[in-house]
């Protein structure tokens, strides 16, 4: 009931103002809370924590998760097309031209959607930013099937920079690639450390490989047809040799392209998305940018590059995980 959450409103408010606190720059006047080894912004913490307290995943559910920018709004597409392809046909019918990618399953890091009785329920699909050591216990002992995907740290940061410079407005002053890129190396950025979230995700799917199905952007884009079929084994919903012969994998392939989803005019909308609700006023059309990858040697100086690089093979020596 409503007495309920905003006493846990204020609990969590009184948990949050006992944690480390920063100045964020990335977005106007938002400082970052320090909690179980990562940065947050007040609101995304109080979800976190109401996630924590109440998500009861069930053992069916599939979860895609990410650090922000990783291509989530691609994989959830994917996913989507994957597993309502009985449902729905590639035709009109399709949710996914008339739906940002986001807005067709719950994202669970924002507390207004922890309560996902109201999901659709043919549809195993939940997301979260989360780090995987501060998931909901239910996600992990429910042993719930996950798909992560990650990205070149270069490539990531320059993807964040500018989805930040739009969320800030244009009346904002723009933040400096320089400083941006030395924030982004110490971390501090909503979901930060980027490579202690990707590093989390790394071992858990070298500890449960039949759970955990880790994607690189890179992988993907290389070679998007084989991943969409694995995707389809690993959710437990292989294609047919009938519906290979049909040619349907090449059809998610294509509808969850870049050049077709980001030209949809739902996807070219300055409408908010409704998955961040009123917490992040998140125009659709900012999800999609370029798509590509390699795209920070266009903005990035050597000496930031190799700044970067130097922190991703410290932090990933050893792991097997590389760039
Ligand atoms: P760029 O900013 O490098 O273009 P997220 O979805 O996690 O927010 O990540 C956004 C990044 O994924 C953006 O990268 C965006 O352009 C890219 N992207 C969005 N939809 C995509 C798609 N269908 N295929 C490939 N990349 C996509």
């Amino acid at each position: 009931g409503t007495s309920a959450s905003s006493t846990n409103h204020t609990k969590y408010k009184e948990i949050i103002s006992t944690l480390p606190r920063i100045e964020g720059r990335w977005q106007q006047s938002q400082q970052l809370h320090e909690y179980q080894g990562f940065w947050f912004g007040q609101n995304i913490l109080e979800g976190i924590m109401s996630a924590q307290e109440h998500l009861k995943a069930q053992p069916t559910d599939i979860f895609i998760c990410s650090h922000p920018k990783s291509g989530t709004t691609w994989l959830k597409a994917l996913s989507f097309a994957i597993l309502t392809r009985k449902r729905f046909s590639y035709s009109s019918t399709n949710p996914l031209l008339s739906e940002l990618p986001h807005d067709v399953m719950p994202f669970i890091d924002i507390s207004a959607f922890t309560d996902i009785t109201s999901r659709d329920p043919e549809l195993p699909l939940l997301s979260t930013h989360m780090p995987y050591t501060s998931l909901p216990k239910s996600i992990v002992e429910g042993k719930c099937k996950i798909i992560y995907i990650c990205r070149d740290p270069k490539d990531l940061f320059i993807s964040l920079w500018h989805f930040t410079s739009k969320l800030r407005g244009t009346s904002a002053e723009t933040f400096p690639l320089e400083e941006a890129c030395q924030k982004f190396c110490e971390g501090l950025h909503n979901y930060g450390p980027y490579w202690d979230h990707v590093l989390g995700y790394w071992k858990a799917s070298l500890q449960f490989p039949e759970r955990m199905l880790f994607i690189k952007y890179e992988d993907l884009q290389n070679d998007t047809f084989s991943y969409v079929k694995r995707m389809a084994e690993f959710m437990g919903c292989p294609f047919s040799m009938e519906e290979e012969r049909q040619g349907l994998v090449q059809k998610v392939v294509d509808l969850c392209s870049f050049e077709i989803l980001s030209n949809l005019e739902v996807n070219k909308s300055k409408k908010h998305s409704s998955a961040a609700r009123q917490y992040l006023k998140i125009e659709k059309r900012a999800f999609f940018r370029k798509g590509k990858v390699g795209d920070w040697e266009n903005y990035l100086t050597a000496e930031m590059a190799a700044t970067i690089d130097q922190i991703t093979e410290q932090k990933f020596c050893g792991s097997g995980l590389s760039f």
